[in-house]
């Protein structure tokens, strides 16, 4: 069965942790979603992991529609999200629209992703879930402001604490069906998890999160560089390694074609 919106409320409330990750691709996607990934994510990460740049801003909303409907060809299960880049909606709530509205439309994703809690951005969320666009949140870490906060962890103080506590209220009220909490500190995670009934989506914000997210790349060891939080669980680099020097010793001595 295909997973909705509706099912992940139903595994928070039965404490059934969500499992996200992210794509980029028809093969990747094919192989997480059979693997049993409940949320793919096509995320604004591609633009550092798919497209080589150095921060995510530069990927365009043409680009991820492009890798959303690559990986909506792959899935038959899992809810596919995908992310609105960096100036695709903050303009104004009819910019939001426009872009959210092609997600959905053009790709075959079941939802959008915008980081931010301030004010505009809850505004802009509760005009879309009002007109059916199914919108998770995404508070903490928001890469997109790289050059205002760095990647560093946030909510260290009590007032940046409290702020990220209210937006994530603030992001409930305006009918996130789910919340990304990036690089927080577990403590606040947990409370902000326990409150909300909505699940929470931790990447680097501990182990009391309703789900887990990983980048696809640091979980394959697939990135160059791994943030601190994230975890390889293979070594993708070193077999593909392997396998195109296997390859070009088998060409060199006539092993292949056999
Ligand atoms: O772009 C992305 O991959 C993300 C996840 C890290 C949550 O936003």
């Amino acid at each position: 069965m295909p997973v909705t919106t509706q099912q992940l409320i139903k595994w928070k409330q039965a404490g059934r942790p969500i499992v996200t990750l992210t794509a980029w691709d028809y093969c990747y996607a094919q192989i997480l979603d059979a693997a049993g990934a409940d949320i793919i994510l096509v995320g604004d990460s591609l633009a550092m992991v798919a497209l080589g740049y150095s921060t995510t801003l530069p990927v365009t909303l043409d680009a991820m529609l492009h890798h959303t409907a690559a990986v909506c060809r792959g899935v038959k299960r899992a809810l596919v999200v995908g992310d609105l880049p960096f100036l695709s909606y903050q303009e104004s709530t009819s910019q939001a629209i426009h872009s959210a509205g092609r997600v959905l439309k053009e790709t075959g994703a079941g939802a959008v992703k915008l980081e931010g809690g301030h004010g505009a951005v809850v505004e802009t969320v509760a005009r879309l879930t009002a007109i059916g666009i199914p919108v998770m949140g995404h508070v903490g870490l928001t890469p997109q402001s790289v050059h205002q906060l760095g990647y560093q962890q946030q909510g260290q103080t009590i007032q940046e604490a409290e702020r990220i506590e209210q937006e994530a209220i603030a992001l409930t009220a305006a009918g996130v069906f789910a919340l990304v909490l990036e690089h927080i500190p577990t403590a606040l995670a947990q409370k902000i998890t326990t409150q909300l009934p909505i699940p929470t989506i931790g990447i680097g914000a501990g182990n009391f999160c309703d789900g887990q997210v990983l980048v696809t790349a640091d979980l394959l060891g697939l990135s160059e560089k791994l943030p601190p939080f994230a975890k390889s669980y293979v070594n993708l680099r070193q077999i593909i390694t392997q396998a195109v020097q296997d390859f070009t010793t088998e060409i060199n001595n006539g092993q292949f074609p056999h």
